[in-house]
């Protein structure tokens, strides 16, 4: 965050980003435990999967999202992807006006504390390729075994509605097959679109074998806006808005399993 921190207001909106419905697993949690803030969600349809974009290309979009979030003069904004995490926090951290918070830097840091030695994570391509949670978990638990596996066809399955589709419990077995191959004791689900699938998953393999970093993200990111005195004054429920850049129609129906939308989000683009 730059120098104008003094002027973020504490009853400002916070911002919410991702690819497309998967951030709305990370919203869900965050509303649980701080139901009157008000927000923005901005899913970037056009542009998913963001899994498979270059660093190039997911800078480019998130400048534009930003200086949105910017101009609606967001207090904080929550990098709800933990593609955008892994590969570009690190280069925009200090760009805006406000506190970023990125899930995957705050979720290794609780991971790294699970009494475990082996850890999977499922993830996108790019997050797999930027090696950001053997990295993050490193610098707490040197011990701790990290095995990576991307996913490529999940974002597409959530996305597109196609969870109940036979062929979808077929790709995702196979997937958590090659990943039970390093005998992983819990596996993490690093994209946020892949809470989506816990029910296809534990028809394969406990479901405590699972976790979703987005319950302590939640937590993590009450905590630091309540210590840097940014959570709202006000008593009553905060109310949200919802844009994506394509296909507002689709992103109300695939958005249903974690989010109900009273109407379709607003089509914004940049
Ligand atoms: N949900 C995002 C993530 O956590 C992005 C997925 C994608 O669009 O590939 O990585």
């Amino acid at each position: 965050m730059n120098i104008l921190n003094s002027k973020l207001n504490s009853n400002s909106p916070i911002g919410f980003v991702d690819s497309g419905v998967g951030g709305l697993t990370v919203l869900n949690k965050v509303r649980k435990l701080l139901p009157n803030e008000n927000f923005i969600y901005y899913g970037d349809t056009i542009h998913t999967p963001y899994g498979e974009k270059t660093k190039e290309q997911l800078l480019e979009y998130s400048d534009s999202i930003f200086k949105f979030f910017e101009s609606q003069s967001c207090k904080a904004v929550v990098m709800a992807c933990n593609t955008t995490s892994s590969t570009i926090y690190q280069d925009i951290k200090d760009k805006y006006n406000f506190e970023i918070y990125p899930i995957v830097q705050s979720a290794a840091k609780l991971l790294a504390k699970l009494p475990i030695k082996r850890l999977g994570v499922f993830a996108t391509h790019r997050t797999i390729l930027s090696q950001a949670y053997p990295r993050e978990i490193a610098k707490y638990n040197p011990d701790m075994e990290v095995f990576g596996q991307f996913c490529p066809e999940w974002v597409n399955i959530v996305e597109k509605s196609l969870i109940n589709e036979e062929k979808s419990a077929g790709i995702i077995k196979n997937d958590l097959d090659k990943m039970l191959v390093n005998k992983p004791e819990k596996i993490v689900l690093g994209c946020t679109h892949y809470p989506f699938l816990t029910d296809i998953l534990a028809k394969f393999a406990p479901s405590e074998m699972f976790i979703d970093p987005a319950e302590d993200f939640a937590e993590f990111i009450k905590e630091d806006l309540a210590q840097k005195g940014l959570l709202t004054s006000s008593q009553i429920e905060g109310n949200g808005k919802f844009y994506v850049s394509a296909n507002p129609a689709m992103f109300k129906s695939s958005a249903k399993l974690f989010y109900e939308l009273e109407k379709e989000p607003e089509l914004l683009t940049f």
